[in-house]
């Protein structure tokens, strides 16, 4: 049941929330946005610093190439950290971290700086340099952020890859970014088991050639191997006199960055089996991402927010990194899993550290949902005053529960649609907006959505259609990494002219936009995104499998789960035995969110008569649906 048929009410914001919401103008906002989509961005991006003011807000003269503030100069991190140690804010709580088995840390604006610049001056040692590239690949603790700001501090371009992620999912992005340094820790608690993320550095490590120093923090303590010469320990590095400057200080000079100038690179899935490098930059996207949050979370000086994700996603880039140091705002971070060790571990931390406005995914929603209500009812979540959900449309019967026992009909609930790709909320309510559960509502001001059919021509309203953003955005993606061609090909030649997003939507008479899901070979699985193709290269590449095809299929929990059919080598025995051993491959080479929930061994796979595999006839057949139109289909 999709929201629309399930509840049709519409929520309007109460007294207290429009009162003291930062905005209650949107519609004032759209329209100036609409008038003057130069002047609006500008006016937003004069709330950061600027070495040098830009000369042009946007340049579209090599579109779809779009340039931001071009000309100015800045460094995202300047405005992160440096500006707010050189305020009242110094001393302000930037980030709490309470780790899975309870540790806890506590950083300062100052703390925190203190310890980006000795890092960046690490990092500047090892010879470092600006566009350099680093892979971080670590857990959920506070030297993750760190590690990223280190980066961009001193002009070099993080890659973070998630810590889900396994070897060989990890070895493809360190060489397609050529990262010569790979920052990691010895492992990370998750669901009371430790995570060995150095083993998996190793392993990846042993296919490629280009990295010089691995760089390893210490958080579980154990064993690992240190390869001499290459592994360093991050504590020791942090000991040394590099880490200072020549007098002894803790300090290190910002890089000043071109406002075009790579910030990062976070590598996404796609509809070929090698993941993307979507390319982020400092200027834009640092004014897209703070002025979302701002206006969207309605983050106040005063407030702790706390978004769920994990920092190795754009969510967690964006919303738990940037956005919050940007606004000069508290954040909270948790390492672990939330039911460990009882259902009750998020509700606990809510009330513990008095969050104010909590940010997660359906599926979490749902998961945590199952144990009942009586899990958040043993605590006191009263501190709470604004939700948000964002990776896959929100299911009905979670968007209540959400409401209801969290938020206890209190507190609005932004359902943020956006992507990796657009780096900022795009379709969004703001406190102010009415709701209808499981819309994302209406588009950011500035941002221009429709919905289109096969040929490029809007559909009427309520049909559905192909999502489609007209105009372009501040901290919109510049290109994919390496490959110019593909960004075009990808994001601008469907519809000519137009950003396809890839998503499947349909736009209702007051305007307000219902995403329905992806229409191209991505599966949303727990809202993590994950491409079919590399799914089935990892099943390919174990010597039992000659073809492979995978699917998502609906999922109570996970919103999709992945199923696979393969065609086994000759030689090969169907067994429950080698089905589980191809299970536990797929986890290997590629991590356990991407395990198939279930594998079918098949003598033959549905393809064009060209050998394309048709996923959408094996999608049907398992859900029992029509195969539709099957005149392309080999004999
Ligand atoms: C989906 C995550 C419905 C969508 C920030 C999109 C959503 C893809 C929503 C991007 C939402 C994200 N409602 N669907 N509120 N937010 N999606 O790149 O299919 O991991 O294209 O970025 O997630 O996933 P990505």
């Amino acid at each position: 049941m999709t929201n629309e048929q399930g509840l049709r009410e519409i929520i309007s914001p109460s007294p207290e929330v429009l009162e003291s919401a930062i905005i209650n103008n949107r519609a004032v906002l759209a329209n100036m946005a609409d008038q003057d989509l130069e002047r609006f961005w500008e006016e937003q991006a004069k709330e950061f610093v600027w070495f040098e003011p830009w000369k042009k807000v946007l340049d579209e003269s090599q579109k779809p190439f779009y340039k931001w503030f071009v000309g100015g100069s800045t460094n995202i991190v300047y405005n992160c950290l440096d500006r707010h140690v050189l305020s009242w804010r110094r001393n302000k709580l930037a980030l709490i971290w309470e780790g899975e088995n309870g540790d806890q840390r506590t950083f300062s604006f100052h703390a925190l700086n203190r310890e980006v610049c000795m890092f960046a001056n690490v990092l500047r040692s090892m010879g470092v340099r600006k566009g350099d590239r680093v892979t971080i690949y670590m857990g959920r603790i506070p030297e993750l952020p760190i590690a990223m700001l280190a980066c961009a501090k001193i002009g070099a371009v993080h890659s973070v890859v998630y810590g889900g992620f396994s070897v060989e999912a990890l070895h493809g992005r360190i060489e397609d970014s050529q990262s010569n340094v790979v920052i990691t820790c010895d492992g990370s608690f998750m669901n009371g088991k430790v995570v060995e993320l150095k083993k998996i550095v190793d392993e990846a490590l042993k296919r490629c050639a280009t990295v010089e120093h691995v760089i390893v923090v210490k958080r579980t303590g154990q064993p690992v191997t240190m390869e001499a010469g290459r592994d360093y320990w991050y504590s020791d590095l942090m000991g040394l006199p590099v880490a200072r400057t020549a007098n002894g200080a803790s300090r290190c000079e910002t890089e000043e960055m071109d406002s075009e100038d790579p910030l990062f690179l976070l590598y996404t899935s796609g509809t070929t089996g090698k993941p993307k490098a979507i390319l982020h930059t400092h200027g834009g996207y640092m004014v897209g991402v703070a002025t979302t949050l701002k206006w969207v979370f309605d983050l106040k000086e005063e407030d702790r927010y706390w978004c769920s994700a994990d920092p190795g996603w754009i969510t967690g880039h964006s919303y738990i990194v940037y956005g919050p140091l940007l606004l000069g705002a508290t954040s909270f971070m948790y390492e672990g899993a939330p039911s460990y060790p009882y259902p009750n571990r998020w509700w606990s931390l809510i009330e513990k550290f008095g969050i104010n406005v909590f940010y997660t995914a359906p599926t979490a929603i749902r998961g945590l949902m199952r144990f009942g209500e009586a899990w958040p009812n043993r605590h006191d979540l009263s501190s709470l005053r604004l939700l948000g959900t964002v990776g896959e449309p929100i299911n009905p019967e979670a968007w209540r529960w959400y409401y209801d026992v969290i938020g206890k009909g209190r507190c609005p609930i932004m359902d943020t649609w956006w992507q990796t790709e657009t780096g900022m909320f795009m379709i969004t309510p703001m406190p102010e907006t009415p709701l209808k559960p499981g819309s994302a509502t209406k588009p950011f001001p500035g941002v221009e959505a429709d919905v289109y059919d096969e040929n490029g021509n809007p559909v009427e309203t309520g049909e559905e259609g192909y999502l489609v953003l007209k105009r372009p955005w501040p901290a919109m993606l510049r290109t994919i990494y390496k490959d110019p061609d593909r960004y075009v090909s990808q994001y601008w030649k469907r519809f000519p002219g137009v950003y396809f997003t890839g998503d499947s939507a349909r736009k209702d008479k007051d305007g307000y936009f219902w995403i329905i899901g992806r229409v191209d070979d991505v599966i949303k699985v727990s809202g993590y995104r994950l491409g079919t193709a590399e799914i089935e290269s990892a099943l390919v590449s174990h010597p039992a499998v000659a073809e492979a095809a995978a699917i998502g299929l609906p999922h109570e929990i996970k919103g999709n789960a992945i199923h696979a059919y393969v065609i086994l080598r000759a030689g090969y025995e169907p067994s429950e035995a080698l089905i589980e051993e191809l299970r536990n491959h797929v986890g290997h080479e590629m991590g356990p969110i991407a395990k198939p929930e279930k594998i079918t061994i098949v003598p033959q796979l549905p393809k064009t008569r060209s050998g394309k595999i048709m996923r959408r006839v094996l999608k049907a057949r398992a859900q029992g649906l029509p195969e539709g139109d099957l005149s392309t289909l080999e004999e």
